[in-house]
């Protein structure tokens, strides 16, 4: 089972960015817990970070036939965009979306998302741990979905 996680804008910053909100680990710490995590789950990950759209859509669409299903950390495009939704949607790959932060405890704009209707679930809110169980969600999901 091959899963893809998703990185959308300033995630790359991750350790440097508002630690007081997102933390001090750094992106790269965050992809060596997942593929640990996916090495124990006997799952693997590959992942793509962006700070634009259209690059993420573009990642969404070419990872696709090559993957079971998508982590997502859309960052702020989560709120914003229509065409990374479109693209989840049109590549039919099932997806569970991840925050940091409890983006439903901050400002009202965060509250909405344009990516979890269409997700398994949505996990936030548990520091970096909300890739870890993420992962854990994606795969245990795959993994009865296909018994
Ligand atoms: C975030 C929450 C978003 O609102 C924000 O724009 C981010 C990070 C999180 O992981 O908590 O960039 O997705």
């Amino acid at each position: 089972m091959r899963i893809a996680a998703v990185h959308g804008p300033n995630l790359n910053l991750l350790g440097l960015r508002e630690p007081e909100v997102y933390g001090h680990r750094t992106l790269d710490d965050v992809n060596a817990a997942l593929a640990r995590l996916a090495a124990e789950l006997r799952a693997e990950v590959e992942w793509h970070q962006s700070n634009h759209e259209g690059a993420l859509v573009d990642y969404v669409q070419q990872a696709a036939p090559r993957v079971d299903g998508f982590l997502v950390n859309a960052g702020a495009y989560t709120h914003t965009s229509i065409a990374l939704r479109d693209a989840l949607a049109g590549v039919a790959r099932p997806y569970v979306e991840v925050h940091i932060s409890n983006v439903f405890a901050r400002e009202r704009f965060r509250h909405r998302s344009f990516l979890a209707a269409g997700a398994v679930g949505v996990v936030c809110g548990f520091g970096v741990g909300s890739y870890a169980l993420g992962l854990r969600a994606i795969v245990e999901y795959l993994t009865n979905r296909s018994a």
